[in-house]
């Protein structure tokens, strides 16, 4: 309970950033939800925004509330996007993907021309790793990737190298996600060196992409039980 008033508040903290006329990549997650959420009231209450989904569970939401949406083939620039992480350290880099979209997530993050994270005050750690990192692969061949991405995990230095594929709890079947790809959750526990694993990760083939976002945040807000941290690079 507490750690979802933390959320709320994060996410009621970064509309701060958003001004009329803009485009807005919308985040996927619980902590994004509230961001959502927040913003269909300032929509309703007159603010002009377009925003641009990185689900289809965030779609699905957007239209609920009533935030106006754009497809991603209309967008050429984006101003802002507001999505949670599933670990941030001092150096603004992140773990994402613990629902599964970290693929749209980045396209949009990377298309953006800020990026504010938001998350519960328990997101922010020393050292990467401890929450596995997904990695988003194609079917084909997935177990070959499968142990390529153990070697990654091993020859960058990170204290574990489970690799495993993403089932989903109810249909007892690998997770697909909204681009048709598996996930593989790569338990290197430690990541000393994010750089380094984001560049082997990205030369193996049948890796589509991965949830280390390195580079792409200015600003990262830690709601907690009252208010919020705001941190900017
Ligand atoms: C979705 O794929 C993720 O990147 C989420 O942004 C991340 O898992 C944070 O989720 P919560 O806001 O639910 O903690």
């Amino acid at each position: 309970m507490t750690e979802d008033l933390s959320k709320f508040n994060a996410a009621q903290a970064a509309l701060e950033y958003v001004k009329d006329g803009m485009v807005v990549g919308l985040g996927t997650g619980s902590t994004s939800a509230h961001f959502v959420r927040q913003l269909g009231e300032r929509v309703r209450q007159g603010l002009r925004v377009k925003g641009v989904p990185t689900s289809e569970a965030t779609r699905n939401l957007a239209e609920q509330v009533g935030v106006p949406l754009l497809e991603i083939s209309q967008v050429t620039a984006i101003d802002l996007d507001v999505d949670g992480a599933d670990e941030v350290d001092s150096a603004f880099r992140l773990i994402k993907g613990g629902g599964g979209a970290l693929l749209r997530e980045k396209i949009v993050a990377a298309a953006s021309k800020r990026m504010v994270v938001i998350a519960d005050e328990s997101k922010w750690v020393e050292t990467l790793g401890a929450f596995p990192l997904p990695v988003e692969v194609t079917r084909f061949g997935f177990a070959l990737t499968q142990t390529r991405v153990g070697e990654a995990l091993r020859t960058s230095g990170c204290a574990g190298g489970e690799v495993v594929l993403r089932i989903s709890g109810k249909a007892n079947e690998p997770v697909i996600t909204d681009g048709g790809n598996y996930i593989l959750d790569a338990h290197a526990e430690r990541i000393p060196d994010p750089e380094a694993l984001a560049v082997a990760l990205k030369n193996i083939a049948g890796v589509v992409e991965h949830g280390l976002f390195i580079g792409l945040s200015q600003v990262v807000i830690l709601g907690k039980a009252k208010g919020a941290d705001v941190k900017q690079i």
